[in-house]
């Protein structure tokens, strides 16, 4: 079947050998694979508001990140929750004249739903009003206090409820409040209205961990990334660090944890906050140890760019002084905007997700999302880019190119296909001139995307799956695989399986880099294309490793409707 002119003589042995060595690797990275461990951490939600498509990204980008790492053969972890104690929070049940936690619950339970309607394979959801957390802060305090890094002293500075932040002289400025008219302070960073506060509060000696801090990003690249976060933070560091107040006295501040010990006072809801990454991994392990199940450090730690000194500064330096092992990796994404405004419900300007995922699907939007949010320059959400994303495509690459190659007329003879794999990837001489290209493509791919996706850059690795897609259509065009299907004659027969194996391998490896994104419809397309369910790990998105088991299952008709028209 696949002699003739294109097609020089296979060798047997070379290929055996060469599928051998192939399968030994394959079997070597599983077992490698199985023995590591990743951590991914999402921000936990502030519960004041419901939840918008900002947040619906940073949940998105997470899970893609975790579902790669599982795809990678890593035993994996992803954290989420909310954030429920702060001035903020208590302010906002006040106004609305409900009980703190019946408010918080109200809240918790719309992006706990959101994690659901996201198809997010979080395997935690905390609420930092929980017993579990409450134990692990005032563990975590008491260690501080052991080790000599927290201090009683008079603190004075601005104090940003939005941001639950204090601010330094230098870090406010005075304007005019739009919405009344009046003079007033503002945080330069965030924008957010401050108040002149003067107390006796617990402080964290920050300003000691200054010169560590550096040394720890100098020395580890990745540890914060993107770039321009990683310089903003060593640009903070060497302007100089103060020492933290991590307390607020229980008379303005009653929705909190109290200080262990003096119940005057409620910790500080960042540091109650941050500790949430260590509470869901069972600190303070007192189950003597539980090294082996034990996920923390994280590995990635999934943070918007607003809330980068919270992670990148007080949290590095609190594990430090608590003898804890630092993250390996701060990933500060960019924001979406609407209209190129930063998105605010005053301004009608938020997009809500539960709209959105009912509207276009949770995988399109998934999809849509990753592609065009930023991980260093903010993305704008606009429901006209999102069904581009869709027409173009989703319908117009994928399914299209798998609805081509996949239709009866054509007869993909998937039983060939192992064969012709081994043969276009390591028999150069067999391969046609006009195979050439998407060849190369299909060999350079998984590496390609795989560097993209180690770095976190989701949209940018889909963007070359895309391209690929693009390739494969156009070489679908080119070789008109439908004239090839109307010869009985035996070499023009062979030739189309070929051009069909091409295409049909290119629906494969998306289909299987496309899972984080698109873990549902990807899952379908690869059913389409009787992909079994063990070989859709990332290694199996190596050029001329599929379809290797028999006997196949069959190939699914209807790839056409996996994105319904709109
Ligand atoms: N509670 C804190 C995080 C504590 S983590 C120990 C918080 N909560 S938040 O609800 O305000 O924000 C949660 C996440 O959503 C943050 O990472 C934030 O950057 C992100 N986003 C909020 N608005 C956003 C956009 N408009 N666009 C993208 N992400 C946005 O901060």
């Amino acid at each position: 079947m696949l002699g003739g002119r294109m097609y020089r003589p296979v060798r047997a042995l070379a290929l055996a050998a060469a599928a051998g060595r192939a399968a030994r690797l394959f079997s070597t990275a599983r077992r490698l694979a199985a023995a590591d461990k990743f951590y991914v951490t999402q921000p936990i939600f502030y519960v004041n508001s419901v939840p918008h498509i900002g947040h619906f990204y940073t949940i998105v980008l997470a899970d893609a990140i975790k579902r790669y790492a599982d795809l990678r053969g890593k035993a994996t972890k992803l954290s989420a929750g909310t954030d429920e104690h702060g001035l903020k929070i208590q302010q906002a049940a006040d106004k609305a004249g409900e009980e703190p936690l019946a408010f918080c619950t109200r809240f918790s339970d719309r992006f706990r739903a959101l994690m659901g309607a996201a198809n997010a394979s979080n395997t935690d959801f905390i609420r930092t009003s929980e017993p579990r957390h409450r134990e692990a802060v005032a563990r975590f305090w008491r260690e501080l206090v052991d080790r000599g890094h927290i201090y009683k002293g008079e603190h004075s500075g601005w104090y940003a409820v939005s941001d639950e932040a204090f601010y330094t002289e230098g870090q406010v400025e005075e304007r005019v409040d739009p919405a009344t008219g009046e003079r007033k302070r503002f945080a330069i960073e965030s924008g957010q209205p401050v108040e002149w506060v003067s107390e006796v509060n617990y402080k964290f000696r920050l300003s000691a961990f200054r010169d560590r801090l550096i040394a720890w990003i100098e020395e580890s690249h990745d540890a914060i990334y993107p770039e321009i976060r990683r310089n903003e933070v060593l640009a903070w560091l060497r302007d100089g660090l103060e020492d933290l107040s991590v307390s607020r006295p229980r008379s303005r501040l009653r929705w909190g944890i109290p200080v262990p010990g003096d119940d005057q006072h409620t910790v500080y809801v960042w540091v109650d906050a941050l500790i949430n990454y260590a509470t869901v991994d069972g600190y303070p392990w007192s189950d003597g140890g539980g090294a082996t199940q034990r996920f923390f450090p994280p590995d990635v730690q999934v943070v918007g760019k607003d809330i980068v000194r919270f992670h990148a500064v007080y949290w590095p330096a609190l594990l430090m002084a608590a003898g804890l092992p630092l993250p390996k990796r701060i990933l500060a994404h960019a924001h979406w905007t609407m209209g190129a405004q930063k998105m605010s419900k005053s301004k009608g300007n938020v997009a809500d997700p539960f709209d959105a995922i009912a509207q276009y699907g949770v995988d399109p939007i998934r999809y849509f999302i990753l592609r065009n949010g930023g991980i260093a320059n903010d993305g704008d959400y606009s429901p006209a880019e999102v069904l581009v994303r869709y027409k173009k495509d989703l319908v117009g690459q994928l399914a299209n190119l798998a609805a081509r190659c996949l239709s009866a007329s054509l007869g993909a003879d998937l039983g060939a296909f192992a064969a012709i794999g081994r043969q276009q990837q390591q028999d150069q001489r067999a391969v046609a001139p006009g195979d050439e290209h998407v060849r190369r493509v299909l060999l350079e791919l998984p590496q390609r995307v795989g560097a993209c996706f180690d770095k976190c850059e989701l949209g940018r690795g889909m963007a070359l799956v895309f391209d690929a897609l693009a390739d494969a259509n156009r070489y679908m065009t080119d070789e008109q695989p439908w004239v090839l299907a109307k010869s009985a004659d035996g070499k023009t027969q062979a030739r189309l399986q070929v051009v069909l194996y091409y295409t049909l391998e290119t629906v494969r490896l998306a289909a299987i880099m496309l899972q984080p994104a698109m873990p549902g419809k990807a899952a379908q397309l690869l059913d389409h294309l009787a992909v079994r369910r063990a070989e859709r790990q990332w290694q199996h998105a190596c050029f001329g490793a599929g379809w290797q088991s028999s006997p196949l299952p069959q190939p699914l008709p209807g790839a056409a409707q996996l994105f319904p028209k709109l």
